[in-house]
């Protein structure tokens, strides 16, 4: 008998380190994660302005999508019908899914918790839906994403120690459920457990070590930039790190800014995504290697040169400021398309340069040198 070949089956393979920073290839069947990575948000199914040739090329391996906003429209059973979401969105790369309890928490209303679930009316038409662990995993088994998280349940901060430790411990038992659910899914896909814990160390160690010992293939981070500053974001980073097994990614959700993605690398983080490159984008805010430009300021009306010349990007290269600030002025679609796409750019570039980075061992170097880049401008 032959070994199946690597490509069947979910892995991870750190290559170097730097520090507590490392990077490492994910492999699935279909196809690999360059870690550190970044993976930008297709909520319902589409990276909001952009094609998704054009999120291959800026660098992603893999994008996110959501359990809540697809259950919702157009429906799971829908979308596996059509062949699952790769052939309907039309994006072959690996696909990691949320669960849908951090979007219900946020976005629906009358929610009910209870041990079985949570029930909640729909923010599109107020219909009432429920959903369980087993549930949640159906869907995302449907949809056919890669990478699935079990159902947890993420609480603001601040909050009290006694909601952290419930929704904590709730969020485990709904982790062996996830579990058991999830072996009903074709071999080469993986469940990730998350931990919680609000901002109470003793919480979250206890959360990473019992997900630890139920073997997940790897382990996500909640229930952080939920409020909290970014130095007890980083610290609860520290916390949990030790104790999450170190063959195994890990991947902080819902971060962040390129700052909290430096630190956050330097901690141990594998794998991201946030909103916040496209929502941005649509707000008329650029991330670039020169800091923050926000393209709705009236300095940049005569202003001719592009976001960053040097780049090989073209919405960063070939447009000028004063053009893509003509056009946030006249809201038309092509400026939130243009800037958008830049910003994605720009996040698959630095985590390119984050993998560099480690691989030469100079990780530490590469965060001073880009952050003196942002501080510096380029006036
Ligand atoms: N996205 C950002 N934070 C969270 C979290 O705590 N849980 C889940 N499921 N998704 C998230």
């Amino acid at each position: 008998m032959t070994a199946a070949p690597a490509s069947d089956t979910f892995s991870f393979a750190v290559s170097a380190t730097s520090g507590a920073a490392r990077t490492g290839i994910v492999s699935t069947p279909r196809g690999a994660i360059r870690t550190p990575a970044f993976m930008p948000v297709g909520t319902v199914a589409t990276v909001k302005g952009l094609y998704f040739d054009q999120v291959r090329q800026a660098g992603a391996d893999i994008v996110l999508a959501n359990t809540y906003h697809l259950m919702l429209r157009p429906g799971a059973e829908r979308v596996a019908r059509l062949g699952g979401l790769h052939t309907f969105m039309g994006w072959d790369g690996p696909i990691l899914t949320d669960s849908g309890g951090f979007q219900v928490m946020s976005l629906s209303s009358l929610r009910k918790m209870s041990e079985q679930g949570v029930t909640f009316r729909s923010h599109v038409d107020g219909a009432l839906h429920e959903m369980s662990p087993e549930r949640s995993i159906e869907i995302q088994g449907l949809l056919g994403a890669d990478i699935q998280m079990q159902l947890d349940e993420c609480v603001r901060l601040p909050c009290e120690d006694a909601e952290a430790e419930r929704a904590m411990r709730l969020s485990l038992r709904w982790a062996e459920r996830s579990k058991r659910a999830f072996e009903a899914q074709p071999k080469g896909r993986a469940l990730f457990g998350i931990v919680q814990g609000g901002a109470v160390p003793a919480l979250r160690v206890e959360s990473a070590r019992a997900l630890a010992d139920m073997d997940f293939p790897g382990h996500s981070i909640g229930g952080l930039a939920v409020g909290e500053p970014q130095e007890v974001m980083l610290a609860m980073i520290e916390t949990v790190e030790p104790h999450l097994p170190a063959a195994k990614p890990r991947y902080l959700m819902g971060v962040g800014t390129p700052d909290d993605l430096l630190e956050a690398v330097a901690r141990g983080i594998d794998m991201f995504d946030c909103v916040m490159p496209t929502r941005s984008g649509r707000h008329a805010l650029a991330f670039t290697r020169f800091g923050r430009i926000n393209l709705k300021n009236a300095r940049h009306a005569e202003d001719p040169r592009p976001l960053d010349e040097a780049s090989d990007c073209p919405a960063l290269r070939d447009y000028s400021r004063a053009y893509l600030h003509h056009l946030v002025r006249c809201e038309e679609m092509l400026g939130a398309m243009l800037i958008s796409w830049a910003n994605i750019h720009y996040y698959q570039q630095l985590m390119a340069g984050a993998r560099a980075a480690i691989a030469a061992g100079r990780y530490a170097d590469y965060v001073a040198e880009t952050k003196e880049g942002w501080a510096r401008g380029d006036i």
